[in-house]
Order: structure tokens, then C-alpha cells, then sequence
């Protein structure tokens, strides 16, 4: 199992010591949040770019943000190695996934709980990474949506029909916890979005990343 740590959770006034805390991870996850798309708003391009000199790990951008169409370019710039889009934010999924990729920037699509999967079906061989909400976007902290357990194993299995060369990855992001994690990896998962999980553990990041793992791999 991957782990995606979202500093949404860290302390903003001292992100580089968040970082620094999850060398462990596998990538950083950043919630880019507009005010509109998601009732909260947090950081953009200037901040991820300073982000950028203090660790070697992989970003994906979540951009919770009305206007992805027009401002990708500028997190593209700023150091990402994936954006995520949202489905239910983007006009024109198909040139906004080729103009990525054409930077040579990896493509994320996500889906808000309610968002039916059939959505994907043109796109899914194009993208690198769905990434499955199971909390209504917009803070962290909140509670896992049950019924997005059955949508990860059905996307696995759509998924698993695709030639292996075409295969996205699955995430899921919001509301996964230790006791969680084991069922979310079972039902079909390579990857979780941690905020709490993580930036909250008593124990410390590096710790609390190294037991989600484990608790996947039992
Ligand atoms: C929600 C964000 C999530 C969130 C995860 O809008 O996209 O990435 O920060 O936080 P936890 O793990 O606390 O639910
Ligand atoms: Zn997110």
C-alpha cells in the first residue's frame, strides 16, 4: 500500500518540519482548495513551489479549484509530478488530460462520493491515478463514507479488465484511519490519502506511516 500523507493536517506555519517528518511516504498530497468547487480554501502554485526544495518525494496536487482549465499550467510549473482533477470541476476532460500529459506531467482523476464510476469509461486507460473520495471534499478530519468500500472493489475490478500497460492506480482519500485501511487495501486500493492518520498520530508521522503499511500487509 502506498501512503499519501495530505499536509492539510500539518501545521501551516511550519510545513517545511512536515515534510521533513514524512520522508517515509511515498508521495505529498496537496489539497488545493478554491473557496468555490469546496467551501474551504488553502494554499496554490507559489506555496507548492517553495514546498518543492525541501523534499525529493513525489506531489500530487488534488485541486479542489472551479478553474482547473485555466490555471494547470501554473502548479505545473510550480514542481508537481501529478494533478488531479476533478471530474464534476472540468468542461473538457479529454484536452485537459492530453495538455498534461503533454508536459509530461502524470494525470489524476478524481470522483466525489456520489460520482458514478461510469464517468471514467472513455478516460480510465489515459490516466495514471483515480482518486476515490470517500469524504465530501473540503476538510479534513471527517468520517469515512461506507458505501465508497463497494465502489473501490467495482472500480478494481473495471480496472483489472484493462491491459496491464494501461492500468491507473486507485486512491482513496479522505477519512482513512488504522482501522480502516486493512478493508480499503483488500477491497482493491494501491493507494490512501492520510491526513489525520498521519499529521495527528501520538506516535509521530514517520511511525504512524510505517503502521498503515503493515496493517496491509498482515
Ligand atoms: C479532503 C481532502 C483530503 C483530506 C484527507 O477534501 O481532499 O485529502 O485532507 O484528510 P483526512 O485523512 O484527515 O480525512
Ligand atoms: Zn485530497
Amino acid at each position: 500500500m502506498l501512503i499519501a500523507p495530505s499536509i492539510l493536517a500539518a501545521d501551516f506555519s511550519n510545513l517545511g518540519a512536515a515534510l521533513a517528518a514524512i520522508g517515509n511516504a511515498d508521495e505529498v498530497h496537496l489539497d488545493v482548495m478554491d473557496g468555490h468547487f469546496v467551501p474551504n480554501l488553502t494554499f496554490g502554485p507559489p506555496l507548492i513551489a517553495s514546498l518543492r526544495k525541501h523534499t525529493e518525494l513525489p506531489f500530487d496536487a488534488h485541486l479542489m479549484v472551479t478553474n482547473a482549465e485555466t490555471c494547470f499550467q501554473d502548479y505545473i510549473r510550480a514542481g508537481v509530478t501529478r494533478l488531479t482533477f476533478h471530474v464534476e470541476a472540468v468542461s473538457h476532460l479529454d484536452s485537459l488530460i492530453h495538455a498534461t500529459k503533454s508536459a509530461g506531467i502524470e494525470v489524476g482523476i478524481a470522483l466525489n462520493p456520489t460520482t458514478p464510476l461510469t464517468v471514467l469509461e472513455q478516460v480510465l486507460p489515459m490516466l495514471d491515478l483515480v482518486l476515490l473520495m470517500s469524504v465530501n471534499p473540503g476538510f479534513g478530519g471527517q468520517k469515512f463514507i461506507p458505501y465508497v468500500m463497494d465502489k473501490i472493489a467495482r472500480l478494481r475490478r473495471i480496472i483489472d479488465d484493462l491491459d496491464a500497460a494501461t492500468r491507473p492506480r486507485i486512491s482513496v482519500d479522505g477519512g482513512v484511519t488504522a482501522a480502516n485501511i486493512a478493508e480499503i487495501s483488500r477491497a482493491g486500493a494501491d493507494m490512501v490519502v492520510a491526513g489525520s492518520a498521519v499529521f495527528g498520530a501520538p506516535e509521530g508521522c514517520s511511525h504512524a506511516i510505517r503502521h498503515l503499511k503493515q496493517l496491509c500487509a498482515a
